[in-house]
């Protein structure tokens, strides 16, 4: 029987859900006793690449998550490494982004504002949802779910991803009322909204669910004391956001604590289940990154 380990990142959910998703392995947190040779898959989010290297008959590693940036690839086993793609995850991300995008199409923000001076203005010229145009940077498994929820409820929606567009980077954020960051951190994309792009989105919003170092922050601020209508911000250049960060302060910054995909062990095991199931027969399973 193989042995898979979880990084243990909660009660034990997770090694319980895995446990009855993969009857034929025995399935421990990574702090249990267990013979390191006996390991053949991992379930992990960070571990450190000592503690992977103890696991001499490795078979593959299964990330908790979908992104992988924070991982240095080359220093890890030399076996497969599996991000999750997890169709719950990606509706999680796609109401998350939803709620905010009826929150600004409404102008719960502006009404927020009036309150605040007993104002009472009814007369807001009405924005409705086909004139309101969501537009996803990163179009890829998540992004595309994002951009059919928010189409499925009316809005006018655009991608826009590096392998795929029809018109410069620029020229997309002019056409949006807001833009949801998916786009998965690399070198090619680091920093890649700068100040054209939030100038670019005049008084839209940028929704960040992707990864924080994406965005310039300084030029994100500047635009954000400029035009820019407001900032959501799920993910930082650095987390937890440092107390002393500006973002924190903001008025026009809502800031979440990079929550709006959960992995959810009761959809997760499956997918994870059914990609060790893949690599058992000598396939490479959906998610499997490229190294
Ligand atoms: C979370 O940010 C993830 O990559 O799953």
């Amino acid at each position: 029987m193989g042995v898979i380990v979880v990084e243990g990142i909660d009660d034990g959910a997770w090694v319980s859900h895995l446990a009855t998703t993969l009857p034929h392995f025995d399935v421990h947190d990574v702090d249990a006793e267990v013979q390191p040779d006996s390991v053949t898959y991992v379930v992990m989010w960070r571990l450190p690449t000592q503690h992977l290297e103890a696991y001499t008959n490795l078979e593959g590693i299964l990330l908790l998550g979908a992104g992988y940036d924070h991982l240095d690839l080359g220093s890890l086993p030399n076996v497969p490494v599996v991000r999750l793609i997890d169709p719950a995850m990606a509706d999680d991300i796609a109401l998350y982004v939803l709620s905010w995008v009826i929150y600004f199409q409404r102008d719960f923000d502006r009404y927020a504002t009036m309150q605040a001076t007993a104002t009472w203005q009814s007369a807001l010229k009405p924005v409705f949802a086909r004139n309101f145009t969501v537009g996803v940077l990163g179009s890829g498994a998540i992004g595309s779910i994002v951009l059919t929820t928010c189409a499925k409820h009316g809005f006018a929606t655009v991608g826009w991803s590096r392998s795929a567009h029809d018109r410069p980077l620029k020229d997309f954020f002019r056409d949006c009322d807001v833009v949801v960051d998916l786009v998965p951190l690399n070198k090619a994309t680091r920093g890649i909204i700068g100040a054209p792009e939030l100038t670019a989105l005049g008084d839209g919003v940028l929704i960040n669910v992707g990864r924080g170092a994406t965005v310039d922050t300084p030029a994100l601020i500047g635009a954000l004391n400029g035009e820019l209508r407001a900032a959501v911000l799920d993910v930082f250049d650095s987390e937890p956001l440092p107390a002393d960060s500006l973002l924190w302060r903001h008025p026009k910054v809502f800031v979440t604590p990079h929550v709006a995909g959960r992995s959810d062990p009761v959809t997760a095991a499956p997918v994870i289940a059914a990609s060790i199931a893949e690599l058992g027969a000598g396939r490479t399973p959906p998610g499997t990154i490229n190294r």
